[in-house]
């Protein structure tokens, strides 16, 4: 969506405050021996608690509230009480909500401790690399641009980027124009960040693999050769300005 006033500033911050709630939440409730359908229910008890809506749910039918993702799954893992967080597990959980008609996305990947320095890397680095082409984003700039960004961070830090996962508009919709926002350069894209519009920005960086493959499940998105994959995300509003971004991620570790 494109921003039309203060509503709609204050209906997506909101929504944007709420799912970085549930993720924080969900997040500090992580412990080794628990189901991901357990985790995905602290989640289920906050979108209840607050009157919202999961976007996947509603949108597509997903079958669970969050997307839970472990190790080699890089997105859109399915809450399942056989799948058990182990320690050590590089974990994905990504919220999305509908919130008073306003919708925001967020996504933070960590690791169970004992740490395993090569995870808490390409977890830390693909947070700074969401931050780093977050403040670089205005009014006017071509949407090649972000992927032109993220390519070339992910390279300098000796990571891939997944190339068939994109960020997205969002706002009005879970997924909305402009959609597939590439995580690399296409010189084709001609389209322009305008004012007021409403997007998510979401690298999946990865130790190897350029593409995830779905499973026969229907959902889960698995690294095509195993490697890992970390993804942060946040939603936000292009502006001539710096962004304003409506979802905060939790402390990192
Ligand atoms: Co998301
Ligand atoms: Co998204």
């Amino acid at each position: 969506m494109s921003i039309s006033g203060h509503n709609d500033i204050e209906g997506l911050k909101n929504a944007g405050k709420l799912v970085s709630l549930i993720l924080q939440e969900m997040k500090k409730s992580v412990r080794p021996g628990m189901s991901t359908k357990e985790l995905d229910e602290v989640g289920e008890r906050l979108f209840k608690k607050y009157g919202a809506r999961s976007a996947p749910q509603l949108t597509y039918g997903f079958p669970g509230y969050t997307c839970i993702s472990l190790n080699q799954e890089a997105a859109h893992g399915i809450p399942s009480p056989h799948r058990i967080i182990r320690e050590g597990d590089l974990v994905n959980i990504d919220v999305s909500a509908e919130l008073n008609g306003y919708f925001a996305d967020t996504g933070h990947s960590f690791q169970v401790p004992p740490y395993d320095s090569k995870i808490i890397s390409l977890c830390q680095y693909t947070k700074k690399v969401l931050n780093r082409v977050v403040s670089r984003l205005k009014a006017g700039m071509r949407v090649n641009e972000i992927g032109k960004m993220i390519q070339k961070e992910a390279r300098k830090g000796g990571y891939a980027v997944i190339r068939n996962l994109c960020s997205h508009g969002v706002g009005g919709a879970l997924h909305e124009e402009p959609t597939e926002i590439l995580s690399y350069y296409d010189k084709n894209d001609t389209r322009r960040l305008t004012d007021g519009m409403v997007i998510t920005i979401e690298p999946f960086l990865s130790t190897g693999d350029s593409f995830v493959v779905e499973q026969p499940d229907g959902w889960t998105l698995t690294t095509a050769n195993r490697s890992l994959a970390a993804q942060h995300e946040h939603t936000l509003i292009i502006t001539q300005k710096r962004p304003i971004v409506v979802t905060e991620l939790p402390a990192i570790r």
